[in-house]
C-alpha cells in the first residue's frame, strides 16, 4: 500500500499519538529527554535488551529502536497474542526498583513493554514490539511504510 504520512509538528513530550498502518495501530511517541536518557538503564530487566531477536529496520537497530532518539515509531500490537497494550507513561517512586519507567501495558495477560517496545522479563510477551519501516520526509512529517 501507498506510505502514510504523519505530521508530528504538534506532538510534545510524553505525548502518544495512534495512527493505522496496513489494518494495524502504529503509534508514535515523542519521549522526553530524560525518558530517553533512562532506556540504557532498563537493559538487566528486559528480554532483548539490545533487540538482537526484535523485527525492525536496519536503521532502528540502535539503543532508541529509532532514527531520532526522541520519537519511538511501534506497531502496537502486542507480540504475545496481539492484543494492543495501552499506553502508560505515568510511574511511581517504587515503580523505579523493578526497573520501571513508563512504558506499554497489554490489557490482555500484562505484558509490559518500555518506551523503545522492549519486552520486560516475566510476562508473556517475550519478544520487543515490532519497528515498522519509515523515515523522514521532513523534520516533522513521518512516512510509515
Ligand atoms: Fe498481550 Fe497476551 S496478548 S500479554
Amino acid at each position: 500500500g501507498a506510505p502514510l504520512r504523519v505530521d508530528i509538528s504538534k506532538l510534545e513530550p510524553g505525548q502518544q499519538m495512534t495512527v493505522e498502518w496496513q489494518g494495524q495501530p502504529v503509534w508514535v511517541v515523542r519521549r522526553s529527554a530524560q525518558s530517553v536518557s533512562e532506556l540504557s538503564d532498563l537493559t538487566s530487566y528486559l528480554v532483548d535488551p539490545f533487540s538482537q531477536q526484535a523485527q525492525q529496520p536496519s536503521y532502528a537497530q540502535n539503543l532508541y529502536r529509532s532514527l531520532k532518539p526522541e520519537i519511538s515509531v511501534l506497531v502496537g500490537v502486542c507480540t504475545h497474542l496481539g492484543c494492543s497494550p495501552i499506553y502508560h507513561p505515568e510511574h511511581s517512586a517504587q515503580d523505579l526498583d523493578g526497573g520501571w519507567r513508563g512504558g506499554f501495558i497489554c490489557p490482555c495477560h500484562g505484558s509490559k513493554f518500555d518506551l523503545a517496545g522492549r519486552a520486560y522479563k516475566h510476562f508473556p510477551a517475550q519478544s520487543n514490539l515490532v519497528v515498522p519501516p519509515y523515515y523522514y520526509k521532513s523534520e516533522t512529517l513521518l512516512e510509515i511504510g
